[in-house]
């Protein structure tokens, strides 16, 4: 029987290099989204099914797992990879309602996939989730309202796996840096990111590329990470490791 991955947000980006990864390793691939001629695409051109799929919509989700429960049985793996990004802004000068609409789909909407997903895989006794953190789960960005969603995955992760490893599911979370997306792309040619900083700023000295963070996945749901559960991994070509490193000036 076929491994069945299901990847929302796998029209673009970081979901389409991890649903692109999945099928060329044989799982059976199922992508959510609210992108529909791409994901449609995408999904012909892998042989995986695709799914109108808005999570900002809990009945949305509701009616996308049980779709893909009774065309597939099973589901052994669920990537949340549907997302969007912000612009620098105050949080003092905040729109509120994009602060509402970027927790709607970056935070309620993974809880709320994972909700769905989550009470089967503990029925079934197995199955391993990967949520979409971020740098900013680490460290403040001018992106308030992304910011503290990408916080809220990390405590996210941690509880669901609490809660659901007794039950044989694992829940773990990739903080992806700057990944090279067509979102990311956008910023960098408004000008809403500077390359030059991102790449001085990090270790191995460029962008981290979608396949990186699709690999990183892999890993994670792979028996070789049988024993991982509850982490949040950044994937970030050490930028993290970069950021306090570089504000000592006598070291090259
Ligand atoms: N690009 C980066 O540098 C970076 C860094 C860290 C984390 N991330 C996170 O990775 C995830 C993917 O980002 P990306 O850069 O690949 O972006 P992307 O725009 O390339 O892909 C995101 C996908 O999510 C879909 N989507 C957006 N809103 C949706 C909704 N309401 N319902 C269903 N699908 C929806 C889009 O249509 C798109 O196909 C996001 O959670 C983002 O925050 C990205």
């Amino acid at each position: 029987m076929s491994k069945v991955a299901v990847v929302t947000g796998g029209a673009s980006g970081i979901g389409e290099a991890t649903a692109r990864h999945f099928a060329a390793s044989g799982w059976t691939v199922v992508i959510g989204d609210v992108g529909d001629v791409r994901g449609e695409a995408i999904a012909t051109e892998l042989g995986a099914t695709y799914h109108h799929l808005d999570v900002a919509s809990e009945a949305e989700i509701v009616a996308f797992c049980a779709a893909v429960y009774t065309s597939h049985g099973h589901v052994d793996v669920v990537v949340n990879s549907a997302g969007v990004l912000q612009n620098a802004v105050r949080y003092t000068e905040m729109d509120m309602a994009e602060f509402d609409r970027i927790h709607a789909i970056n935070v309620r909407g993974s809880l709320l996939v994972n909700r769905s997903f989550g009470t089967l895989m503990s029925e079934a006794g197995s199955g391993v989730i990967i949520n979409m953190a971020s740098l900013t789960t680490y460290r403040p960005s001018g992106q308030p309202a992304y910011a503290m969603g990408k916080a809220s995955i990390k405590m996210m992760t941690e509880l669901m796996a609490a809660e659901l490893g007794p039950r044989g599911v694992r829940v773990n979370a990739v903080a992806p840096g700057y990944v090279l997306t067509p979102a990311m792309q956008a910023r960098l040619d408004s000008g809403q990111r500077d390359p030059k900083l991102i790449i001085e700023k990090s270790a191995l000295r460029r962008f981290v590329q979608p396949a990186d963070v699709a690999e990183a996945i892999f890993f994670l749901c792979s028996d070789a990470a049988a024993a991982i559960t509850g982490v949040t991994l950044p994937v970030d070509c050490g930028w993290l490791a970069t950021s306090a490193y570089t504000a000592y000036a006598a070291v090259p």
